[in-house]
């Protein structure tokens, strides 16, 4: 059988595309080697995220005696909780394999390997044929001389997921979103965790005001993480009490496990691109138009494989456009705004542009803030910490670019979302009415603050 449309990997972009294509009348085949969700379900987003929330019960504990609770100090069952962990991941996966079949979209459990135009050849010797060919095939953590995953004192991000001990004293190499998450875990947990950045700043791929990163790193070192910025770390020396990670700066950090989380690159390589005669960037990359079609025609490239934001819902969002403009021609939305969220302790989130990028691109802006201090549901759930911001055009008042620093970061981003994406201006939240007490109510204060009227700050 000849199908319309046959999609490389079942990642957040690859499995989205299956059923939005099987829904929109496409016959579609779907293969994937390892198992459905990709990296994101099973070694990414969804791990890192059961094991964010349950490590939070501790952080919880420990804060609740300023309530005047108290607990015994937490005692961590780690295979329990990687057992837990397990489940909440094979739940997923086994929904994504239901949702596949009710919208007949075949599944084939293989490693696919473009062969020629509309040809796939599969590791079982099998072939697949199809009209359409859409590569979804993700990355890969990236290693750096010095450093490499087989030595066992090297953690990559699988590694630390697979919860098989809390070393005394962790050293995170990267202070990137990875870094960062995977070191508020086992701080939580009870490591040492110190955390070498070589740019001047964390987080210095993401566009965050100075605030938010300052209000962010006080926060890690209140709960006793250690940063060091401008350091880059270059090799690792066996000792007799561990490992000494060296830095370029002449440093010596001693470590039992290092969390190596420097970046991640496209998986392109052996997947037959050069059959087709698909060439990717230096880096690896993919180019695509705006129908996320490559250089060739008849061939598609989704997530983080092309070149953007390397996110589970971008990928996503790719696999609905195209899906839509493969099935009706029409193109729906490339150039979606995408948010961010990083599950810190604050998280942090954002959305569009931050104050200062949408100066340098010569916007004249108007800026809202509003503390959760002055929120009466955050006082109340003892997360008092962080803020909430909006950049608006300060003419037409539109919203171009929301941060939010504090409790529920992640969640609380959405309602600026929509706002940056439908080009709604200030007034479409500060005039829709919040439900009190709660946290978005923030976001409504912090809009209008932005107008000089907010009430429960004082407008500057
Ligand atoms: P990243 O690119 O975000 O951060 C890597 C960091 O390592 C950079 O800040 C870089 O300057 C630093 N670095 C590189 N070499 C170094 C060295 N020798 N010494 C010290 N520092 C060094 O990459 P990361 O954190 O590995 O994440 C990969 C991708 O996954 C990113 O695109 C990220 O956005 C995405 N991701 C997003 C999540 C979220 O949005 N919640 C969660 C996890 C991953």
């Amino acid at each position: 059988m000849k199908y319309n449309v046959a999609i490389i990997g079942a990642g957040p972009g690859g499995y989205v595309a299956a059923i939005r294509m099987a829904q929109l009348k496409m016959t579609v085949v779907l293969i994937e080697e390892r198992d459905l969700g990709g990296v994101c379900l099973n070694r990414g987003c969804i791990p890192t995220k059961a094991l964010y929330s349950a490590t939070k019960l501790i952080e919880r504990a420990e804060s609740a005696s300023t309530m005047g609770i108290s607990f015994a100090a937490p005692s961590v069952d780690l295979p329990a909780l990687a057992t837990w962990k397990e489940g909440v991941v094979s739940r997923l996966v086994s929904g994504v394999a239901t949702l596949l079949k009710a919208n007949k979209a075949t599944v084939i459990s293989a490693r696919g390997t473009i062969a020629s135009h509309g040809r796939i050849d599969l590791s079982t010797g099998d072939t697949v044929e199809a009209e359409r060919i859409v590569v979804a095939t993700g990355s890969f953590p990236v290693e750096i001389p010095g450093f490499n995953f087989d030595n066992p004192r090297v953690w990559s991000s699988d590694d630390a997921l697979a919860l098989t001990e809390v070393p005394d004293r962790l050293l995170v190499i990267g202070g990137g979103v990875i870094g960062l998450e995977i070191a508020t875990i086992y701080n939580r947990l009870g490591s040492k965790v110190t955390i070498l950045e070589m740019m001047a700043e964390i987080l210095p791929g993401i566009d965050l005001d100075r605030r938010t990163i300052a209000t962010l790193k006080r926060s890690l070192k209140e709960q006793g993480i250690t940063i060091r910025t401008d350091t880059a770390a270059t090799s690792l020396e066996e000792t007799k009490s561990g490992a000494v990670i060296h830095t370029k700066t002449g440093d010596m950090f001693p470590a039992d496990r290092v969390l190596l989380a420097v970046g991640r690159r496209p998986n392109s390589r052996g997947i037959g691109l050069e059959k087709v005669g698909i060439e990717p960037d230096r880096r690896g990359f993919i180019e695509v138009d705006e129908d996320l079609q490559t250089s060739v025609p008849g061939m598609y490239a989704i997530g983080d494989i092309v070149p953007g934001p390397m996110l589970a819902h971008r990928a996503s969002n790719d696999a609905l456009v195209l899906a839509v403009y493969l099935a009706t021609g029409k193109h729906s939305g490339r150039d979606r705004v995408i948010p961010q969220a990083i599950f810190t302790d604050p998280e942090v989130s954002s959305v569009g542009l931050s104050e200062a990028r949408a100066k340098k691109e010569g916007i004249e802006v108007i800026v809202g803030r509003f503390p959760y201090a002055a929120l009466g549901k955050a006082l109340g759930m003892n997360e008092a910490g962080g803020f909430f911001q909006v950049v608006a055009e300060a003419n037409s008042h539109r919203l171009i670019g929301a941060q939010i620093i504090g409790a529920d970061a992640s969640s609380l981003i959405a309602e600026a979302s929509v706002a940056v994406q439908n080009n709604l201006p200030l007034e479409a939240i500060a005039d829709s009415v919040h439900a009190h007490p709660t946290l978005p109510e923030g976001m409504k204060e912090a809009a209008e603050a932005a107008l000089g009227r907010a009430i429960h700050a004082v407008n500057r």
